[in-house]
């Protein structure tokens, strides 16, 4: 099966366990947002977990728990990400964004929701033994917390308002933790679960995860609305740090190049089995959305 087919079906399969977990909620406006929020997108963060996951033997249906949990916390961050009082965009994955359609503390409150639904998704039985759930737990904790995205997200509205250009060494720390640190736990998930040594997906993940951020950077330069499903043009108009903005397009672009060839260096340990890993690290920085 072909990278494409493969992510299209695990997306699937994360957009039904994800309706599951909220089948029994009521109807209230924010839970309306947060299926609202939840639904689309590319599903590459699930991907990883999955496909971590299968590369070590693991079937999809013991990990999709973990997928749907990692693309409700990307979700929740989205719908923050996007308020007035951060990036203030109005389009996400070709919709209204969730405080347009609804308001402001509607979408305070559907992303926090789908923060803690993550955590209640990672309690799955399935996913295995007490001990690897517990790990799981802290793993999301902490690759979305103050050391991880949320440690990210602060360094980028700060660098809004710097008084000098950030350094490069200032703006991997950015994006590793906007970015990278949830790609990383997702690439890791599947060794938790296989109870396997994640350090060299770990190794992957770090690369993969910069690359994506580079190639989200790119994208806001030279990307299309009607591809990306959400505003471009907007990171130099609000003064963000990206790669871009230190490198310029063709620097962005070589060095993501550079970190997708040694994304698939650190994926050698495992062979033939990575190849849809080595898939999506090229997929990442050629997309179009
Ligand atoms: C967008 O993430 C936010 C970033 C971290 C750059 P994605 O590009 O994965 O968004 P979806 O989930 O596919 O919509
Ligand atoms: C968002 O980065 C990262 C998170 C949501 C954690 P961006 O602000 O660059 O993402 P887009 O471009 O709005 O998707
Ligand atoms: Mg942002
Ligand atoms: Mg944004
Ligand atoms: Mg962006």
């Amino acid at each position: 099966m072909s990278f494409s087919s493969i992510i299209a079906e695990d997306a699937r399969a994360i957009q039904t366990r994800l309706d599951q977990s909220m089948a029994a909620l009521s109807n209230e406006p924010v839970v309306q947002a947060m299926r609202y929020a939840a639904l689309g997108g590319k599903r590459l963060r699930g991907f990883l977990v999955l496909e971590s996951a299968r590369m070590l033997g693991i079937a999809p249906q013991q990990a999709i728990s973990a997928a749907a949990a990692v693309e409700a916390l990307h979700a929740y961050s989205l719908v923050h990400d996007d308020m007035p009082c951060m990036d203030d965009d109005d389009l996400r994955r070709g919709q209204p964004t969730v405080h347009v359609k609804w308001n402001e503390a509607t979408a305070v409150l559907a992303g926090d929701a789908l923060q803690t639904l993550a955590f209640e998704l990672l309690c799955d039985p399935a996913l295995g033994s007490a001990d690897a759930r517990i790990e799981l737990v802290k793993g999301l904790a902490q690759a979305s917390g103050a050391e991880g995205m949320v440690l990210g997200q602060a360094l980028d509205i700060a660098a809004e308002t710097a008084q000098s250009p950030l350094t490069l060494d200032q703006i991997t720390r950015l994006q590793n933790g906007k970015t990278g640190a949830l790609i990383c736990f997702s690439a890791q998930a599947g060794a938790i679960i296989a109870r396997a040594d994640p350090s060299p997906l770990r190794a992957y993940a770090d690369c993969l995860g910069l690359a994506f951020q580079i190639a989200d950077d790119i994208l806001d330069v030279e990307g299309d609305a009607t591809k990306t499903g959400k505003r471009v043009g907007k990171d130099a108009d609000a003064g963000k740090a990206t790669f871009v903005s230190l490198l310029g397009l063709d620097g962005a672009k070589a060095r993501a190049l550079d970190l997708v060839q040694q994304a698939e260096f650190h994926l050698r340990p495992y062979g033939e089995r990575a190849q849809n890993l080595i898939a999506a690290a090229h997929f990442v920085i050629s997309r179009e959305s």
